[in-house]
């Protein structure tokens, strides 16, 4: 565990909830346990709130937010600067307290601190630019105005994958337009969360502006969505939980955003670079070890460069080496929990049952507990588990296909619509790909396409509203019309 002395800035190691300023305990002391998953050994406890703290929490956030609506853009703006600065300044904290809680290796853990003030830094940028709009009056003795005013108090529901970059996804846009949050991050990782919140607290956000929550996910997801004080809901998780979010969420008609589950195609046509693709599965399929939701979950590669495909994959997926956070190297890290090793496990298993052939790996990883081994199956069939729902680990499968049209239709045969990818040199190949595949997001020769500057979300089920890029303030703001009349009086 990193014992709190094994920070720099020993102060970043909170185990308290922080509602309006004040570090708080439950009231009747109750707290959930937060493991390191590399061990399965307690790390820290922090509060399981009830609904009572949690009203309380978004009481304060709802007087917080009438002040905090009122402060220029730019001054919001420099607040959210200072945010990402200082978590850029405590990058290797905060990098170990995540990687701790939450088992991904050092470099990701680091590189997510980043891409975490990356989104702070992009809407600190964008808060002076959520323009309303003056539009060409209906009547001369009249103007048409429009102003683009704050939600009020907006929740955030992160995830444990990305446990700081969810985070900042959220609440740069909320607080860069004059909202308060209350944010309750995935109890398996709360200390990267509070975390966070001690450093906003350091770079000038307001007391009552930026409030984590840390508990059980029934009563406080009850509480912030049917508390009328909250006006929005943005959920990052899977698509059953999301479901039910939204549907509490409409007793009061309150604004949602959702990013859920996916079951993304990686398509590799007969013409693709083969090498540009294999360096692109290992993103899309082997970062995070696989816990993503735009994680590549269905490879189909082309039959003629099928065999050619999963030899370079095999090579390069060879060398991705397994260890704990701090293990120097390692690039692929436990799973969160049991649930996900027994989850993985059974895909592995119905896969190979339903026929497919294990080219690497395959099982745990000798260290045992929930580390899983790098696997490459081959002759993966559509309608195994592992190709109908997000398998969440690092495990390539692979199936094939005869026709670009048939790959187009297979990759499209899901009830799921975030991230895609598809790799062809022949720029109209692609492109009709492109246009046919139904998905929110497209990596076309590429498997990275993470960045605050894109609208990341999904269709169908895999979710509603836009996170990111210009489109992200959309999602926090909400249009007043004005018509001023009587001008020719
Ligand atoms: C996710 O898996 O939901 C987020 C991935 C990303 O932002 O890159």
């Amino acid at each position: 565990m990193p014992a709190p002395q094994q920070l720099k800035d020993e102060a970043l190691f909170r185990t308290a909830c922080l509602v309006g300023g004040d570090w708080i305990e439950a009231d009747d002391g109750s707290t959930i346990s937060v493991d390191d998953p590399a061990t399965g050994d307690e790390i820290a406890t922090v509060p399981s709130l009830g609904p009572v703290e949690v009203r309380r929490a978004i009481e304060v956030a709802a007087v917080a937010q009438r002040d905090w609506r009122r402060v220029t853009a730019r001054e919001r703006a420099r607040v959210l600067h200072r945010w990402a600065d200082l978590l850029t300044e405590h990058r290797d904290d905060v990098g170990l307290i995540m990687g701790t809680e939450h088992g991904k290796p050092w470099e990701e853990a680091k590189g997510e601190v980043d891409y975490a003030a990356s989104f702070l830094e992009w809407f600190a940028e964008e808060a002076g630019r959520a323009n309303g709009d003056v539009v060409p009056t209906f009547r001369s003795d009249s103007r048409v105005i429009v102003l683009r005013e704050p939600v009020g108090v907006a929740a955030g529901i992160t995830p444990w994958n990305f446990p700081a970059a969810m985070i900042g996804r959220k609440v740069g846009p909320a607080l860069a337009v004059g909202c308060a949050m209350v944010v309750k991050p995935a109890s398996q990782t709360p200390l990267t969360a509070l975390a966070l919140a001690e450093l906003g607290r350091r770079a000038g956000v307001p007391d009552g502006v930026f409030n984590v929550v840390t508990g059980k996910a029934g009563p406080i997801g009850e509480e912030l969505t049917s508390n009328p004080s909250v006006r929005k809901l943005s959920f990052t998780g899977s698509t059953e939980v999301g479901r039910t979010l939204m549907a509490q969420c409409a007793h009061h008609i309150m604004k949602v955003s959702l990013e859920l589950g996916g079951n993304a195609p990686f398509i590799v046509f007969d013409d693709a670079d083969l090498d540009a693709a294999v360096e692109g599965t290992l993103v899309a399929k082997f970062r995070n070890s696989g816990q993503t939701c735009i994680a590549a979950n269905r490879i189909l590669v082309h039959e003629r460069v099928v065999d050619d495909y999963v030899d370079r994959l095999t090579k390069a997926v060879s060398g991705l080496e397994v260890g704990a956070t701090t293990d120097p190297g390692a690039k692929i890290g436990p799973l969160i929990d049991d649930a996900a090793v027994d989850k993985v496990a059974r895909h592995v298993e119905d896969a190979v049952g339903h026929g497919a052939e294990v080219v690497l790996g395959g099982s745990a990883n000798e260290r045992g507990g929930r580390f899983w081994d790098p696997t490459v199956l081959v002759g993966v069939k559509a309608d195994t588990a592992m190709s109908c729902e997000e398998t969440f680990g690092p495990v390539a499968g692979i199936d094939t296909f005869r026709d670009d049209e048939q790959a187009v239709r297979q990759a499209n045969e899901t009830p799921y619509g975030l991230a895609s990818y598809v790799y062809s040199r022949d720029i109209g190949r692609l492109w009709r790909a492109v246009e046919g595949l139904e998905y929110g997001m497209v990596g076309a020769n590429t498997g990275f396409i993470s960045s605050p500057v894109a609208p990341f979300g999904g269709v169908k089920e895999s979710g509603l509203g836009r996170e990111g890029s210009v489109h992200g303030i959309d999602e926090y703001t909400e249009l007043k019309y004005v018509c001023l009349g009587g001008l020719d009086r």
